[in-house]
């Protein structure tokens, strides 16, 4: 999975048009699986992301013993084998580049009669786990990480876990969702506090299936030793996804672009929120709601943009978008300040890092801080841009070259793959004359 020869060369120019459906919601397509798998039934998915994150938590659950028919143009059939009716996998999980199969997994297995291990590729192997590990620890679990907090993760089966009152370090709802998935199994109430609103696709799907959650503030309890019930998913086009072409629309001029059945939830929204305060163009149309999740069709044209200081309280609503929004802030005019964005550094690169080198190449003054960046917006160059095997940076340097002076090649794209199957393509379609090479 680590494709560091593969190349995206983006000849300048152009303008997205057309109507486009981006792929399936990967948050959501994790979910679907791992509920489906614990539930009793049979859960039918459309609309399930094909990509290489979500085929490695399907593949895990096949490897414990769960049958999931598909996927077949985006429908997955999954027998559910109930709360306990996981078995123990024959050899180590692997979970590649998915950083939220791993955390949300932890949380399911740390309650599971057997011992299991996950491991993930390079990327993976340098994130932090410790934030899951801890409060699952103070359930009673017994994980063992490497010292310093790092996968591969050693997961001690057989032991009774028993229900938190948890505070949150970080707002994070892939911590939020691995203890709600503890919870599932303890005994007792889990409650889980987080310092700012998150994605609250868990709590919501968690319903879907039958199962009660109380949400009160920015605090989620759920009581142990429940079931969940199959249902029906339709998944949603995923807004992160269609932040790169929301970006690009929105830099390219003469670009009008429809976005279908985006996922617009609101713990979600957060680049939408952004690039309106940079002054864009984008309207919400024939909104509805979809399986619990309100959905929107999003027409973006072109408009020019300005800096802004970007507030705190969106970071975490876009905090996988800042990549393609780093591009806006390059093509804006005047300065955009991000602070209180820490997080970004633990990426599946360090986004902050890696945005800022790729920015100078192009000839953008950027300065990265500790927690955020300030970036000057100006004319776009060109020249050989590193993603670092990250995914959202490689495509969003594919939107730069929208408004670059001359081409601009992309290293180590193959990662495209874990969220976005089929970028190439979609983006060739929307009038991007970008060639995949290698
Ligand atoms: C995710 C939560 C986010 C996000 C990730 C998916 C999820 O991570 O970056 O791509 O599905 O719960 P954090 O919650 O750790 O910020």
């Amino acid at each position: 999975m680590s494709g560091s020869n593969l190349q995206f060369c983006v000849p300048a120019g152009g303008r997205l048009q057309g109507t486009v459906r981006v792929p399936g919601d990967k948050s959501i397509s994790h979910r679907s699986i791992m509920l489906g798998a614990l539930a009793e039934g049979v859960t039918q998915v459309s609309g399930f992301l094909e990509g290489e994150d979500n085929l490695a938590t399907l593949e895990a659950f096949r490897a414990m013993g769960v049958k999931i028919d598909g996927p077949n143009h985006g429908r997955v059939t999954i027998h559910g084998v109930g709360m306990a009716g996981l078995r123990k996998p024959t050899a180590m999980l692997n979970l590649g580049n998915s950083g939220t199969s791993m955390r949300l997994m932890t949380g399911i297995l740390a309650a599971q009669s057997f011992d299991c291990s996950l491991m993930g590729d390079e990327s993976l192997s340098k994130r932090p786990m410790k934030r899951v590990t801890v409060p699952l620890a103070s359930m009673g679990a017994r994980i063992e990480t490497t010292a310093a907090g790092t996968p591969p993760v050693l997961i001690h089966g057989g032991t009774p876990l028993r229900g938190i009152d948890y505070l949150m370090p970080v707002a994070s709802a892939q911590v939020k969702s691995c203890l709600l998935l503890a919870g599932l199994f303890a005994q007792g109430r889990t409650c889980v506090t987080e310092p700012a609103p998150t994605r609250d696709h868990t709590e919501r799907m968690l319903r879907g299936f039958g199962y009660a959650v109380d949400v009160t503030g920015n605090q989620v309890c759920l009581n142990g030793g429940g079931r969940l019930r199959a249902c029906g998913i339709d998944v949603p086009a995923d807004i992160s996804s269609a932040a790169f072409f929301m970006v690009g629309a929105s830099i390219a001029p003469g670009s009008d672009l429809l976005l279908q059945h985006v996922g617009i939830n609101p713990t979600r929204i957060g680049v939408i929120n952004i690039l309106r305060l940079m002054g864009a163009d984008l309207s919400l149309r024939n909104e509805r709601v979809v399986g619990g999740e309100p959905v929107a069709d999003v027409r973006v044209r072109y408009a020019p943009l300005h800096g802004i200081r970007i507030p705190e309280d969106q970071v975490p609503l876009a905090i996988d978008e800042f990549p393609a929004i780093f591009i806006a802030a390059a093509c804006a005019d005047g300065e955009t300040t991000l602070t209180g964005a820490h997080e970004l550094r633990v990426k599946e690169s360090d986004r902050i890092q890696v945005m800022a080198e790729g920015l100078h190449t192009l000839g953008i003054d950027a300065r990265p801080t500790d927690e955020g960046m300030v970036i000057r917006g100006g004319r776009i160059g060109s020249g050989v841009v590193h993603s670092r095997g990250d995914h959202r940076i490689a495509m969003s340097f594919t939107m730069a070259a929208l408004r670059a002076q001359a081409t601009i090649r992309i290293n180590d794209c193959a990662n495209v793959n874990t969220s976005f199957p089929g970028f190439v393509s979609l983006a060739q379609h929307t009038g991007i004359n970008l060639r995949a090479e290698g």
